[in-house]
């Protein structure tokens, strides 16, 4: 029996009904379902199309199924064909007519918004919370690091020195912002759809702006008929997830090089890789490649949502159910992957001899050009003569620390007795001087900050509960 089998002469074909089922995943709404329905319930009483007695016998067995579905969540399961229905089934189940006058004047078109906005709102604080665990571990270790130096690298090449805490306060940076969106995408849910209808409104004198703060909600929709198919926030939400997984993808391709022999310059711990079945030397960088190729499936949630989003008409389509899946699926990719990320970051140890030494040489020759340019000389041209200074270096197989202070001014006359000391990786990155920099004053600074960020956004202020009714 579904909620809308009056208008048939014929039972659904079995295909063509499964096909349309959503129960087997819109139970993960079931908690939401309960709160908003909570609500309408309170609403039509209040508005007195439901009497006091209806209302308080709808509200109570809702909250009791609501409880038998948190104690166990085989509870939420039968025939029906989504969430809604199998609610309503339940209500109807135990207390008859009252039960069959909960819908009145609303739609599963603005139901099954109002679900989902609930829902974000219940789970995008424990992603964000996720994605800050992360944050930290960086700034751990940051701070284990020290003053150790590593490279820095443009075009995969060695660029500049930078402090290895430089390095992983810049994957911080990046998970600071997945943050603020997926803040800026519960803001996008954050509206009231009830009162809304079908599409063209409700007949019944409901409190809508009332609705709105019992629920939670900062604002009701504009327009009845944009929120019957507004899944915006879906896609501001998918887009924040997919955004969060390229930059942990990203972080987990850097780890993946400088874990490797080539580099070594973090060690995996053993709790965080794996074997081979064949060959008994490796260990595998397994967490961190899934990481990197989760990053697909979560461009692909979103890419796919815009797609369905693209050819809808006006009003409430079947295909928005599409939206659920899409939420669901990059929910669990950027939890799990965010947790391994964690994993691995928390344990990585840090090899000082191999960062220190892939520091120095060749790389600092921006820095010995600084110098010349210290010394009034134009920088293209010290660009010039350093440049020379590297390809004969090059040739000979040396750096800057072989040269004698004869080779130095054999350069340039501008070099002066000071010069191999502006060429060691320590004086290169106390030589940076703006707040972004690597310097060392300023990385102190960074890690003091975002540590500060730490505690001021986490754990956030619970937002006022709705199911507290
Ligand atoms: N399962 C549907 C969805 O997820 C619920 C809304 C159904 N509304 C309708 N008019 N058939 O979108």
């Amino acid at each position: 029996m579904t909620l809308w089998s009056g208008r048939f002469d014929t039972a659904p074909d079995p295909a063509a009904f499964d096909f349309g089922i959503s129960f087997g995943f819109d139970r993960a709404l079931f908690e939401d379902d309960v709160t908003g329905s909570l609500a309408w319930a309170e609403a039509l009483g209040a508005a007195a199309v439901l009497s006091a007695e209806d209302t308080q016998a709808i509200m109570d067995v809702l909250r009791a199924i609501r409880e038998e579905g948190r104690r166990d969540p085989a509870f939420v399961s039968g025939p029906d064909e989504d969430v809604h229905s199998f609610v309503e089934r339940k209500l109807v189940e135990r207390i008859g007519d009252a039960g069959r006058r909960l819908h009145t004047g609303r739609s599963r078109n603005e139901q099954v918004s109002l679900d989902l906005r609930l829902y974000l709102r219940r789970r995008i604080p424990l992603l964000q919370a996720a994605l800050a665990r992360l944050v930290a571990a960086c700034a751990d270790q940051a701070e284990q690091a020290g003053a150790a130096l590593m490279p820095s690298y443009t075009h995969l090449r060695r660029a500049q020195p930078i402090l290895v805490a430089h390095f992983f306060l810049s994957h911080a940076s990046a998970l600071r912002r997945d943050h603020a969106k997926l803040q800026a995408a519960a803001d996008d849910a954050d509206a009231l759809t009830l009162g809304s209808g079908a599409i063209a409104g409700t007949s019944y004198p409901v409190d809508t702006a009332l609705l709105a703060r019992r629920l939670g909600f900062s604002r009701v929709v504009r327009n009845s008929i944009d929120a019957s198919s507004d899944r915006d926030f879906v896609a501001s939400f998918l887009f924040a997830a997919s955004l969060a997984m390229v930059h942990l993808s990203r972080m987990a391709e850097d780890l993946i090089i400088f874990t490797g022999e080539e580099h070594g310059f973090f060690e995996l711990s053993d709790a965080s890789a794996t074997g081979s079945s064949m060959m008994p030397q490796k260990k595998n960088p397994d967490p961190l490649e899934l990481v990197r190729g989760k990053c697909g499936r979560a461009v692909g949630r979103l890419t796919g949502w815009l797609v369905t989003m693209k050819g809808l008409p006006s009003g409430y389509n079947k295909d928005l159910q599409e939206d659920k899946e899409a939420v669901f699926d990059a929910e669990h990719t950027l939890a799990v992957s965010s947790a391994a990320a964690h994993a691995v970051v928390s344990r990585l140890s840090l090899n000082v001899q191999r960062t220190g030494h892939a520091a120095s040489g060749l790389m600092l020759a921006t820095d010995v050009a600084d110098y010349l340019v210290s010394r009034g000389v134009p920088f293209r041209r010290a660009h010039e003569v350093v440049g020379a200074m590297v390809r004969r270096l090059l040739a000979e197989g040396r750096d800057f620390s072989d040269l004698t202070m004869a080779q130095w001014r054999d350069a340039s006359e501008m070099f002066g007795d000071d010069a191999p000391r502006a060429a060691t990786a320590l004086a290169s990155v106390q030589a940076r001087r703006t707040p972004q920099s690597t310097n060392p004053d300023a990385v102190r600074a960074a890690l003091r900050e975002c540590r500060d960020w730490l505690i001021s956004e986490n754990p956030k202020p619970q937002p006022p509960s709705p199911n507290a009714q």
